[in-house]
């Protein structure tokens, strides 16, 4: 369920791993694993991959994945950044999930944030062509920065919000349960090659 790659310096051969073509899902920063595990299991014709840099949170969610017998789940411990721009293979993933990315709330830490232009570009590249990027945060201000940074861009069409029976993340359950509000953003990739 780990993925334990041969070479950092080459993409990563999401056929052989998954031993399939189905669509993939990369769920960026997959935490304790709550959504993975779930989706995975609501959505057996999907394939899912987790990214996260925690080893205690990358093994919880393979532990519970094996329990769950699930084959189409795989994790990979790296860090969001490196893996969007040098692991995945350029036009392979069918939807990015970015939930509650940490916010950095500090202006002096902000450099530390994960969604940044040279961020949405590497994303762009990864997925397949009408393969979306689908965003949650609590956090407004960065949620506005990324909403404005894709409004002003031509890469992305801003779709209308759809849960689609997606299960909730565990970060999203603690801010529900204390009633905050959680800031939602879809966004499509414009073909790269329009006819
Ligand atoms: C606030 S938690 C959200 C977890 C999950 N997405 C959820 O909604 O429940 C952010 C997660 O992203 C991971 N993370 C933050 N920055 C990362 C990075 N640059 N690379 C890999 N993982 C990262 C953290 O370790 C943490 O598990």
């Amino acid at each position: 369920m780990e993925i334990f790659p041969q070479s950092i310096l080459e993409p990563l051969p999401l056929g052989e791993i998954f031993q399939n073509d189905r669509p993939i899902e990369v769920d960026l920063g997959s935490g304790p694993g709550k959504f993975l595990i779930e989706a995975a299991q609501k959505f057996p014709e999907r394939n899912f991959l987790g990214v996260e840099r925690l080893l205690w949170r990358v093994r919880k969610t393979c532990r519970n994945g094996v329990r769950s017998g699930l084959t189409n789940l795989r994790v990979l411990r790296s860090e969001i950044d490196y893996t969007v721009r040098y692991m995945l293979p350029r036009n392979s993933v069918w939807r990015f999930h970015l939930y509650f990315p940490d916010p950095w709330p500090k202006r002096r830490h902000q450099t530390r944030r994960v969604a940044n232009g040279e961020f949405f570009n590497a994303i762009y590249g990864g997925l397949v062509d009408g393969g979306e990027l689908w965003i949650k945060t609590d956090h407004q201000e960065y949620f506005d920065k990324i909403a404005l940074a894709a409004e002003q861009s031509y890469l992305w069409s801003p779709m209308i919000w759809a849960e689609e029976g997606y299960p909730v993340t565990d970060f999203e359950e603690l801010f529900m349960a204390k009633e905050l509000p959680i800031y939602r953003l879809r966004l499509r990739k414009r073909s790269s090659n329009p006819r």
